[in-house]
C-alpha cells in the first residue's frame, strides 16, 4: 500500500489469475518467494527502456549456448541502465531486495529470440545473491520454475510485457527456472505466442562478494 515498490517485499502476494502451481501446497511454499506484478512498467517507460538498450544490443550476434545455462537464440549484455526511465526502474526495483543486498546497479539485459528459450537452470551462487527480479519487454512469455528435489513441483508464471517478477530464497536456490520454447509455451489452457523478447534483470551480489 502506498509508495514506488510497495508491497515487493517477501510479504507481497502473488496475482493467482498469473500463477498455477502443481499443488496448492506448492503454491503456499513458494508464497512471496516466487511473485509476478503485471503492468510494472508502462508502454511509455518499456518504449524508453528499449531506445537505450536497442543500440549495444544491436551490435552483438545472436547466439546459442552458454556456460552456464541451456539457452538458445539469444544476445546478452550487462549495463548501467542511465536514462531516466532505467535509473527510476532501478530504484522501483530495490525494494525487492534485502535492504542490505541491494541490487547491482547494473541490469542484466537478454534479448531472446522468438525462437529462443532459456532452459532450466539455477542461477550461479557463485555470482549471484538471494533475490532476481526481471521486467519483461515485449512479448509475453511463461516461466516455470521446478523443485531440484522433488521435480513434481512446478510453478509457472505468466509474464505479460510490462511485468515484474521476483524470485527469491527457495524459489531462487531450491528450484530450477526456465523460460519455455514458443512450442511449449502455454499457461494451461492458455497459448502464450513468443515473440521477441527483451528482459532487464537485476541481481545483487553472493554474501561475502561485497565489501
Ligand atoms: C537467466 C534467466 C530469465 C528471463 O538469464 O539466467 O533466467 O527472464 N533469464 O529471461
Ligand atoms: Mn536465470
Amino acid at each position: 500500500s502506498g509508495g514506488p515498490g510497495a508491497g515487493l517485499g517477501p510479504e507481497a502476494e502473488a496475482d493467482p489469475a498469473l500463477l498455477r502451481a502443481s499443488s496448492p501446497e506448492l503454491a503456499r511454499r513458494l508464497r512471496g518467494l516466487a511473485l509476478v506484478r503485471s503492468g510494472f512498467v508502462s508502454d511509455g517507460e518499456a518504449v524508453e527502456l528499449l531506445r537505450e538498450v536497442e543500440p549495444q544490443l544491436g551490435r552483438g550476434r545472436y547466439q546459442s549456448d552458454h556456460w552456464d545455462r541451456a539457452i538458445t537464440g539469444y544476445r546478452e549484455m550487462e549495463r548501467g541502465l542511465r536514462g531516466l526511465a532505467g535509473r527510476a526502474l532501478l530504484a522501483r526495483v530495490t525494494p525487492a531486495f534485502p535492504p542490505r543486498r541491494p541490487p547491482r546497479p547494473r541490469a542484466h539485459v537478454l534479448d531472446l529470440l522468438p525462437e529462443g528459450h532459456v532452459g532450466p537452470h539455477v542461477d550461479s551462487v557463485k555470482f549471484c545473491g538471494c533475490t532476481i527480479a526481471g521486467v519483461s519487454l515485449l512479448s509475453p512469455s511463461v516461466l516455470r520454475l521446478r523443485s531440484l528435489r522433488d521435480p513434481q513441483d512446478w510453478l509457472e508464471l505468466l509474464l505479460e510485457a510490462g511485468s515484474l517478477y521476483i524470485l527469491r530464497g527457495t524459489a531462487r536456490y531450491e528450484f530450477t527456472h526456465e523460460i519455455l520454447p514458443d512450442e511449449e509455451s502455454f499457461f494451461g489452457g492458455l497459448r502464450v505466442p513468443r515473440e521477441r523478447r527483451v528482459a532487464l534483470i537485476f541481481r545483487n551480489d553472493p554474501l561475502g562478494e561485497t565489501p
